[in-house]
């Protein structure tokens, strides 16, 4: 817990220097999912058998979730990209709340503690500085397969009546397709009696991944990947080696819009193009040549012109890749309407690129951005992961030296971003004070 502490105190100090101007050239490696990786890590909680996970990003998030996980007696154990996870015997079914708290997707244990133990205690996971981010709907789902939940002093406890400990098999409607929700939903379900359907459920690819990965556990899962999900509850559910965790669509999708803010042609692989239609299209719309050649995606940018976007949930345009489009079409040719949908409070990054010289208005939860010739390098911060990246790629476009802070952030999510990106010819260091 304290190592997980310290590392996230010294990102605080640090800054990165990106020199801007510098032309791109080579191929960038996309790692795996930390947003799969996480949820599939939590999953170890519904075996008792050995859960082997491959193509682990090196995160920040992933040693908090290593951190919860050994809270509640898994044994980790973490070799180069693949970890082991074995939850034996479980010793315990509350997380505490520091390491909840720093991060959202281990409230989502409370699905698999729930479905194996039949019972689970766990903190409310914190405020965000993006927007409010709810948990009714995991726990309107978890209520309909049988579950007693009650939500006091910021303690969500919830417990399977009777003595058999199991929950139901039930119909679930969600009211919005939530990614959380339906992940947790569908860890307890696997476990339960009888057939539970998810209705509007999130058709991320991540819930896929979640899915393919415990039908390899034995679980009998169909539909994940689309709106209705139907689980068949098992007894158990046994280990599995070697699952492969899905390359990081957010992480390809910044490293192409590196490619088009510094007007250079990049390869970025591993990709699933299908994870990343809506945002490959808008790429092609502003103006970059596409070239698809199985898990390699070329770039080639040309004159980049504006265009407008709107974030969904998938299959639509990512929240997650919001901000850095927003980068890049604060250097494009003409006005660009960008829109964010999911989150109330997505939009901070703007005064930041104002202040690299952008010009952006904004009305509610639209920005209005107007590209200019040139950026210039200013001290800022990145205020969540994704703003975080968006400050490296307008740095990668400016005039001089830009000196973004909020590495925290960026540490949760990007695997060694300015070693991938020197790879290619950026000129980006990270200031240790
Ligand atoms: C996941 C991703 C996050 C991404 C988000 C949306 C993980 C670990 N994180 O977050 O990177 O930005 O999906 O693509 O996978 N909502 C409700 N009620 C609820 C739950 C959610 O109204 O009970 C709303 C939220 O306020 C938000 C929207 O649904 O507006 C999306 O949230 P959700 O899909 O739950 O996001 P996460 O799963 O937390």
């Amino acid at each position: 817990m304290m190592a997980v502490a310290e590392a996230s105190q010294e990102s605080l100090k640090q800054r990165l220097n990106v020199s801007g101007g510098h032309g791109l050239k080579g191929t960038l490696r996309v790692s795996g999912a930390k947003n799969s990786a996480l949820v599939l890590m939590t999953a170890s909680l519904l075996s008792s058998e050995t859960v082997e996970l491959t193509n682990i990003p090196s995160l920040t998030d992933i040693d908090g979730m290593s951190a919860i996980l050994e809270s509640l007696g898994v044994q980790v154990d973490r070799a180069s990209d693949r970890i082991r996870l074995t939850a034996a015997e479980l010793s315990g079914s509350a997380p505490p709340y520091e390491l909840v708290n720093s991060l959202r997707a281990s409230f989502f244990s409370i699905g698999p503690l729930l479905g194996r133990l039949g019972h689970a205690r766990v903190p409310l996971p914190g405020g965000c500085r993006i927007g409010a981010r709810p948990v009714i709907e995991h726990i309107r789902g978890l209520k309909a397969l049988g579950a007693v939940v009650n939500v006091e002093h910021g303690i969500v406890s919830a417990s399977v009546p009777g003595s058999r400990k199991r929950l139901s098999g039930a119909q679930i409607v969600l009211d919005c397709p939530s990614v959380g929700a339906t992940e947790t939903i569908l860890m307890a379900a696997v476990l339960a009696e009888g057939v539970s359907t998810i209705e509007n459920a999130a058709q991320e690819p991540e819930v896929q991944d979640l899915a393919n990965l415990l039908n390899t556990m034995g679980a009998r899962i169909t539909g994940a990947g689309g709106p209705v999900i139907t689980v068949e509850g098992v007894e158990r559910l046994r280990g599995c080696s070697n699952y492969p965790v899905i390359p990081d669509r957010i992480e390809a999708g910044t490293f192409l819009m590196a490619a088009a803010i510094t007007r250079s042609p990049l390869v970025v692989e591993p990709v699933i193009p299908e994870h990343l239609s809506a945002v490959l299209q808008k790429l092609r719309d502003c103006g970059c040549s596409i070239e698809i050649n199985g898990r390699s995606v070329t770039i080639t940018p040309g004159e980049i012109h504006a265009v407008d976007i709107t974030t969904q949930p998938f299959p639509g345009f990512p929240t997650d890749l919001q901000a850095p489009f927003m980068a890049l079409m604060c250097t494009a040719k003409g006005t660009s309407v960008i829109s964010e949908k999911i989150y109330e409070n997505r939009l901070q990054h703007v005064a930041e690129l104002q202040r690299m010289g952008a010009s952006i208005r904004l009305e509610s939860s639209t920005a209005i951005v107007e590209g200019v010739a040139q950026l210039s390098a200013a001290p800022v911060t990145g205020t969540d992961l994704r703003a975080a990246a968006a400050m490296v790629l307008a740095g990668l476009s400016a005039k001089g030296i830009t000196e973004v802070s909020g590495l925290k952030h960026l540490d949760r999510g990007y695997d060694d971003l300015e070693a991938k990106l020197s790879s290619v010819g950026a000129e980006v260091k990270r200031n240790i004070p």
